[in-house]
């Protein structure tokens, strides 16, 4: 909970100073860092010198730069949050670090086994934090979910499912055949926060065949992947589905956690309902234990945050500088975005690990890599390195 003291967050005890790179996804999270009572500037970096322009006129932000490299040059700025595409997260995250910055990534941390453990590397040589900015870890269906499994509500867990479904027609090239596995971090991520756990080895099949043209780019040849993970310290099995190809099924990317006692069921649409059910005692007729269905509606908490960030967990309305009409936002992945800014720098102004630490991201990142892995070898049973 912030207090609002800034006590030594950049460098001489001045607020932090945050670059945040690729202006896509990325433009979302630069109000949320200017409007942080421990952050003094924003500045903004993208290739596209006309998504720079419209960003930074759009939140009044004249620091901009169209190369991370003078970013990282430049002794001023103290963390740099990357929401370039994919390919350049592990690229991007060891030059931060190795430049003496604290960094932030948008999923996925890397797509290689070799990259987590480079970025780990880093992280520790760097003394810097690093923080994977996984958006299903502070969604308020996850948050509901953490508190209700804390309180013991839940009973012990018996089952995972996590599914993440989008069609990527129409996206940039760059996900064209990309290894759905390869980006399961939110359908996984829910269980291994609520667990603590990570995943010992898993099991995956590819289900049908990519199309041609598409299998080009990866090498990949499924549309779709499923697998089984086990855990380390648990006997809790994650079932996991997904898919971004050939299928039709509009957008879902959520989780369902059973316990012996309740379970929750999320469909995964953003403003629906969860379901609880709660296992009732057996009845007369003595076969089989009926379960009380309940609708919840998973609550906010916005307490969690600095005042200026509260607003954000909702649909919000951001009057842009340059003088346009003002634009109404919707919260976008369960409201996650302020939680995950305000940890990023609280961990730093802190000067602790944050949440989801450079160990944390490769351990939830790595059992995807490893599913494709398995996939491609029709199934073999693939360990997962620790970190
Ligand atoms: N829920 C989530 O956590 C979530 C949601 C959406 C996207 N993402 C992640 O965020 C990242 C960005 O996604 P997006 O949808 O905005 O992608 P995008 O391709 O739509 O936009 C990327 C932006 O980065 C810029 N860019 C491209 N190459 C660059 C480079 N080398 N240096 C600086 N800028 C560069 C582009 O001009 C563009 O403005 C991806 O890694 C994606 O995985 C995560």
């Amino acid at each position: 909970m912030n207090d609002g003291r800034v006590d030594g967050s950049g460098a001489d005890g001045r607020p932090l100073d945050v670059a945040v790179v690729g202006l896509g996804f990325g433009a979302d999270f630069v109000p949320l860092y200017a409007d942080h009572p421990h952050v003094g500037r924003v500045g903004l970096v993208d290739s596209s010198p006309e998504r720079l322009a419209a960003v930074g006129d759009r939140y009044g932000i004249t620091d901009r730069y169209t190369r991370l490299d003078d970013v990282l040059a430049d002794d001023r700025w103290d963390a740099v949050h990357i929401l370039a595409p994919v390919a350049f997260h592990a690229e991007y995250s060891l030059a931060v670090l190795r430049a003496g910055k604290h960094c932030a990534c948008a999923v996925p941390m890397a797509t290689e086994l070799d990259d987590l453990r480079a970025i780990v590397a880093a992280q520790r040589e760097s003394g810097k934090n690093y923080m994977m900015m996984e958006t299903s870890a502070y969604g308020r269906e996850y948050l509901l979910a953490e508190e209700m499994y804390r309180a013991g509500e839940l009973g012990a867990l018996t089952l995972y499912r996590g599914y993440h479904i989008q069609n990527l027609d129409g996206y940039p090239d760059y996900w064209q055949g990309y290894p759905p596995m390869k980006y399961i971090t939110h359908a996984l991520s829910p269980l291994l926060a609520l667990t603590g756990s990570t995943v010992a080895d898993v099991t995956a099949l590819g289900s049908a065949r990519m199309s041609e043209e598409r299998t080009a780019h990866f090498g990949n040849p499924f549309p779709t992947e499923v697998g089984l993970f086990r855990l380390r310290d648990s006997d809790v099995v994650a079932d996991i589905t997904m898919s971004f190809f050939q299928i039709a099924r509009s957008y879902v990317e959520g989780f369902s956690v059973y316990g012996d006692q309740r379970s929750l069921e999320w469909s995964g649409v953003p403003d629906e309902p969860m379901r609880m059910f709660e296992l009732l005692p057996l009845g007369p007729q003595g076969r089989g234990r009926s379960a009380r269905e309940t609708e919840l509606e998973p609550p906010d908490f916005a307490s969690r945050l600095p005042e200026a960030l509260a607003r954000y967990v909702r649909k919000y309305t951001l009057t842009p500088a340059d003088g346009g009409p003002p634009v109404t936002k919707v919260a976008g992945h369960g409201g996650s975005h302020p939680y995950l800014v305000h940890e990023f720098v609280s961990s730093i102004v802190e000067r602790r690990a944050p949440a989801i630490d450079a160990a944390t991201s490769a351990a939830w990142t790595a059992p995807g890599i490893c599913a494709h892995e398995s996939a491609l070898r029709d199934g073999e049973r693939v360990p997962v390195p620790t970190f």
